[in-house]
Parts: structure tokens; sequence; C-alpha cells
């Protein structure tokens, strides 16, 4: 599998730290100390997450040289979508004149490392060939803005990338292990059989062991991909992580003994986009033209599941 064109998009408006100290009990000392992040961008009135996702589409689309005609599949990740149905994934393939079949998936902030596998699957079953990944996120929409330890963490975005079956195998691992130190309840509506029992409908999070699972399976992922491509850390050319916490990706470069150069990181103005920061992360390196054909990138997330992954891929 082989990534034949990138493309992101973040809303036009940038909440500073010292923005959210004006309803919060917090500060840009302990944000940016604890976390890395100074600002995120968020949406506001006029744009939508359609409006990112498709915009993110066209300059993959475009980067690619690929017309939406040629695409076999388009698979969007988000937790939350504009609307229940369609899904997202449909409403793009509207946008862009596509005719191929098109798929919702959810696995929180890993979405961009299952959606590679699910793609990396559908190819090796010879059941397409071109695939559109979208990653498209409003966080702002799930979490709670009363709570300082999680709502300072989060930005809205969204990435795309199209893959093609050219290119050298890849080695991806996807894990899940259920334990509730993410949580989201979404409300549910009554109806006539049923009650509704849920009472709170924003996302929780325990910090702390939401740090240290993150640390413990990024690194056992990564260590995985490495071995199962018998690349050692050094042949890689940078590891692209999930952008949740700066002090995470240290961890991670920590154990694996690499230079800070193989960890390129933008959360300092984006935040936690979930499953698109690998993707606008990704993007940013791209339009850089600091990627050359045959560099191995190391992908890799974890989110609400527990889920988590990686992905080695060659350039
Ligand atoms: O995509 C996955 C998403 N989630 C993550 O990646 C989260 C992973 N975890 C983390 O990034 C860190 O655990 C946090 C950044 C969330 C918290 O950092 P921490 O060093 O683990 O801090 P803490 O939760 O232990 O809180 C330390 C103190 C507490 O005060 P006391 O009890 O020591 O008086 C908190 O009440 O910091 C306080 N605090 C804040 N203070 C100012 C918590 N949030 C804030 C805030 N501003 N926003």
């Amino acid at each position: 599998m082989k990534i034949l064109g990138t493309g992101s998009a973040i809303p036009k408006l940038e909440v500073t730290n010292d923005d959210l100290a004006k309803f919060l009990d917090t500060n840009d000392e302990w944000i940016s100390s604890r976390t890395g992040i100074k600002s995120r961008h968020i949406l506001s009135e006029g744009e939508t997450l359609t409006d990112l996702a498709a915009e993110a589409t066209r300059q993959a689309l475009a980067d690619a040289k690929v017309d939406a005609k040629d695409l076999d599949y388009i698979i969007c990740h988000n937790i939350m979508n504009d609307r229940c149905i369609p899904g997202m994934s449909c409403i793009i393939q509207g946008i862009i004149g596509a005719t191929c079949p098109c798929v919702d998936t959810n696995a929180a902030c890993t979405g961009f490392i299952y959606a590679l596998d699910h793609a990396d699957a559908l190819m090796k079953a010879g059941k397409a060939n071109k695939i559109l990944i979208i990653c498209a996120e409003q966080m702002s929409m799930m979490i709670d803005w009363e709570r300082r330890e999680s709502c300072v963490l989060f930005g809205d975005g969204a990435g795309a990338v199209v893959v093609s079956n050219e290119g050298e195998d890849c080695a991806v691992k996807v894990t899940a292990c259920y334990t509730p130190a993410l949580n989201c309840n979404v409300k549910q509506g009554d109806t006539p059989f049923r009650k509704d029992t849920t009472t709170y409908d924003k996302l929780e999070m325990a910090g702390r062991e939401v740090f240290k699972l993150a640390t413990h399976n990024s690194c056992n992922d990564i260590q995985t991909v490495l071995d199962a491509s018998h690349t050692t850390a050094s042949d890689v050319k940078y590891f692209i992580l999930h952008q949740a916490n700066l002090r995470i990706v240290e961890a991670i470069r920590g154990f694996l003994e690499q230079p800070e150069e193989k960890f390129p990181h933008n959360i300092e103005h984006r935040g936690n986009t979930s499953s698109a920061s690998v993707l606008l992360l990704l993007d940013d390196l791209n339009k850089a033209n600091k990627i050359q054909r045959g560099d191995k990138l190391v992908f890799s997330a974890f989110g609400a599941g527990f889920t988590s992954g990686a992905c080695l891929m060659t350039w």
C-alpha cells in the first residue's frame, strides 16, 4: 500500500489558552507545560465538519492526481458526524462526484490506523485499488466546556489521504481492550418501551490512566510493526504520532531512543484532533516537501475503547 496524496483542513477560529482562561479556571502556563498546546482551532458559526472534510478530500485528490470517479472505496472515520445518517463518506461521495461504495467507521482517536488496516485488507482481497480515507473530527461538540481537565486538550479538524495498492507491503497492528478510561455517553432518546437512563452525555476522561495506557500501548504497537517488517527504529524517517500530549510523544521517543527531529509535532497550534491528528501532521510534512519516495514512516495512535495501533509504510 502506498499513499498517493494528502490533504487537510482546520477551522478558521483559533482559540488560545488565554482565550480559555477567560471562562475557565486555567492558565497558559499549566496547559503548555502539561500538554504542549498553545492554541487549537474550533468550528464556529458558518462552518461545518463536512466543509472541512470536503476541503481535505479535494486537496488529497489533487495531490494524488486521482479523479473521484476512479476511487474504488471511501472510508470516512469520525466519532461524531454532522448527522446520524447518511454517513459522512456518502455526503463526501456526493460532493466530489464519486460512485464507489462508502462506509463510516469509529475507532475513536485510533481511527486512521484502523482505516489503513481496512484499506490494506480490501486491497489484499482484490476488492479495491484506490481508496480515499478521510478522518474528520469535531471534538468541540463532545467535550464538556466546564471540565478544564479535558476541554483544554481538544481541537477540530479533518485530514484525508488517497492510498493505492502499488508500493511495498506495509505492516499494521491494531488493538482494542475495553477500558472505560475515556468515555463519551451520548444521551439517548426515550422510546415507548424504554426510558432514557443515561445521565451524562459529554466526554469523561481519566487523564493519568489514559496517559499510561497510551504510552505503553504505543511503544508495543510500534515495536511490533518494526519487528514485522524487519526494520529498526533507526531506519525510520519519521514517527508520525497521535498529537494528544507532547509528553506522550517524548515518552515514546525515549523508549525508541531516537533523535527529536524524527518526531515532528504540530500539537502546539492544533490540540488533539482525535483521528485527524496524524493526518494533519502528515499533510504538513508533505506540503513542506519533507518526505521523499522510499522514506519509511511509522504512524501510531491511541484512543477510547481503549484502542491503539501502528502502521509502518514506505512513502
Ligand atoms: O486521544 C486521547 C485523549 N486523552 C489523552 O491523551 C489524555 C492523556 N493524559 C494527559 O494528557 C494528562 O493526564 C492531562 C494533561 C490530562 C493532565 O495532566 P496531569 O499531569 O496528569 O495532571 P493531573 O490530572 O494529575 O492534574 C494535576 C492538577 C490537579 O490539581 P490538584 O489536584 O493537584 O490540585 C488538577 O485539578 O492540575 C489541575 N488541573 C488543571 N489546572 C489548570 C487539571 N486541569 C487543569 C487545567 N488548568 N486545565
